[in-house]
């Protein structure tokens, strides 16, 4: 069975147990969404509609929150589960945003665009690190010189010795927030496919990708937000 395959069979209770397996959710998606935002709203203000593309979107979450800050922006939402998608589809359609879906592996050829904004978010550690190499460049290459890229991730520790307390703090929170025995062993499971990588090491990637304005923005834990513009001309 494939991570992907894991998040197909729970599509049905995935968004039930975000707040508790992200403790920081609140400041770690409203980060993402501050990030965003301001070129979205650039591109309506020239009066275009603002085209966003969210890699391995699932139920659509993060897409929802970027709707819902920027009214008409247009969302492309990519993931390799048709059934996370679905769900996806029903949300964006009863909060009236407009919105595509495709089902992709991420090591693919992504959709042309170009987009204003790629968005990402507990995604791109699913990748090893060639493959988030190879995906960064590609997303840098479908934004409009000036794009945003925003990547709310998982990340691995610096060090051996910090990525085992980054586990044991996340442990502690979400048994804390009330996750309970199934709910922590149906995690680890999935988290046992995850090949995080540290922020130092993404922000290279990102600049060797061509980026600029490269920067973690959040991070707390095992959970950060990156961010980063491709160049204007
Ligand atoms: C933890 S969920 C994150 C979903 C959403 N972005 C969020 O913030 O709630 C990870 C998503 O990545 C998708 N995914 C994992 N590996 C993928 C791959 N190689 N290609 C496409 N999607 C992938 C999964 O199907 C799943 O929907």
């Amino acid at each position: 069975m494939s991570v992907v395959d894991l998040f197909e069979a729970a599509a049905g209770t995935y968004d039930q147990a975000r707040r508790r397996l992200v403790p920081c959710f609140d400041e770690f998606y409203g980060t993402a969404i501050e990030l965003v935002s301001p070129t979205l709203r650039a591109a309506a203000a020239d009066g275009r509609t603002p085209e966003v593309l969210d890699l391995g979107a699932g139920t659509g979450l993060l897409s929802a929150l970027v709707g819902a800050a920027v009214p008409g922006a247009r969302i492309t939402l990519l993931d390799a589960a048709p059934a996370m998608l679905a769900i996806a589809a029903d949300h964006l359609t009863a909060q009236r945003v407009a919105h595509t879906v495709e089902v992709a592996d991420l090591t693919a050829p992504l959709p042309a665009g170009p987009y204003d904004a790629v968005v990402t978010a507990l995604a791109v550690h699913h990748l090893d690190d060639a493959g988030k190499r190879a995906l960064y460049r590609r997303i840098h290459d479908v934004l409009r010189p000036g794009g945003v890229f925003v990547n709310a991730e998982q990340v691995a520790g610096p060090t051996p010795e910090l990525d085992r307390r980054y586990a044991e703090v996340w442990l502690a929170q979400i048994t804390a927030l009330g996750s309970d025995r199934a709910e922590i062993d149906a995690a680890h499971h999935r988290m046992s496919y995850d090949r995080p990588a540290p922020v130092t090491a993404q922000c290279t990637w990102l600049t060797e990708a061509g980026f600029t304005n490269v920067d973690c923005f959040f991070k707390s834990w095992r959970f950060a937000v990156l961010g980063a513009h491709r160049p204007t001309p």
